[in-house]
């Protein structure tokens, strides 16, 4: 019989209302996870988009919020069962070039930076949880890893879906001062030793005011200086040095994809 077992956990709001930023509660958050995980078995609910890592869902209960699904599955042995769950990553969540934090780390840095500026717009967190589902045969072991991350879903599009042209600028939308807005934000996210680490067009979004939006922390850490960017990896069994793309030069590239994308299109 397959073990399982489900942790879960709140962050505090501190500064906003229940009905700006609503909240589950800690008694609702079990039961409410294992009908998420159904449900998206099932496709039952609402897909809002993905990347590399995770999917994200918007629950039948509120359009408010969205859960964040890392499902990790690793099998060994002859003739395990069919998983019950979709794998949503092949990465392990221990990669050190690809891993990607616990839930509750990743809400850890929206709960502290949703709060920095009033001009860039960083999603609140709700609760997390971490569901293990474990399941030795006599051939086969299988260890299944779901993280979830619920947090209010943001009214915006991200600058990936306007370049794809799934999405169109909104007509607030003002290049300048959308950059500008977003490099003070970065500075003053690393003047708290906080990096984001993965700012690529499909984390940035804009808002119907035109305001920048940054998702995704789960790549994000903590320190000083470009040490941050400093990751050891493994490639072919040899361990190798890297650097990630700083957070200043992703906005340059992001910025440069923009400018592209814009041109292209007012000459078409
Ligand atoms: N809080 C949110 N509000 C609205 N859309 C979101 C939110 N979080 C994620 N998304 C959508 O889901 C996509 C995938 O989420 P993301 O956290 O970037 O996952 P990954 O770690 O796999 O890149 C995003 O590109 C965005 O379109
Ligand atoms: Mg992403």
């Amino acid at each position: 019989m397959p073990e399982s077992e489900l942790k879960v956990g709140h962050f505090d709001s501190h500064d906003h209302s229940q009905e700006e930023h609503p909240q589950l509660s800690i008694e609702k958050v079990d039961i409410q996870v294992r009908n998420l995980i159904e449900a998206i078995l099932t496709n039952r609910t609402d897909f809002l988009g993905n990347g590399l890592t995770a999917e994200v869902y918007i629950p039948e209960e509120s359009e408010k919020i969205c859960f964040k699904i890392c499902c990790y599955r690793e099998v060994l042995g002859k003739n395990p069962p069919k998983s019950s769950i979709r794998t949503t990553t092949t990465f392990e969540p221990s990669h050190p070039k690809y891993g990607y934090h616990s839930p509750d780390t990743e809400g850890t840095f929206l709960q502290e930076l949703h709060t920095l500026s009033k001009e860039v717009d960083i999603p609140n967190p709700c609760c997390w949880a971490i569901y293990k589902q474990t399941d030795d045969g006599d051939t086969y072991s299988t260890k299944e890893l779901i993280y979830v991350l619920a947090m209010e879903r943001l009214d915006a599009v991200s600058i990936k879906d306007v370049i794809e042209k799934r999405a169109v600028l909104p007509t607030t939308f003002n290049f300048e001062t959308f950059f500008k807005k977003l490099r003070v934000f970065i500075s003053k996210m690393h003047e708290k030793g906080i990096y984001h680490r993965d700012l690529h067009e499909g984390n940035i979004m804009i808002d119907d005011n035109g305001n920048p939006c940054v998702i995704d922390f789960g790549k994000a850490a903590r320190g000083f200086g470009d040490d941050v960017y400093d990751i050891d990896y493994r490639e072919g069994g040899q361990l190798r040095k890297g650097k990630l793309t700083s957070d200043e030069e992703y906005v340059n590239q992001v910025e440069r994809l923009l400018i592209k994308h814009m041109t292209k299109d007012t000459t078409v």
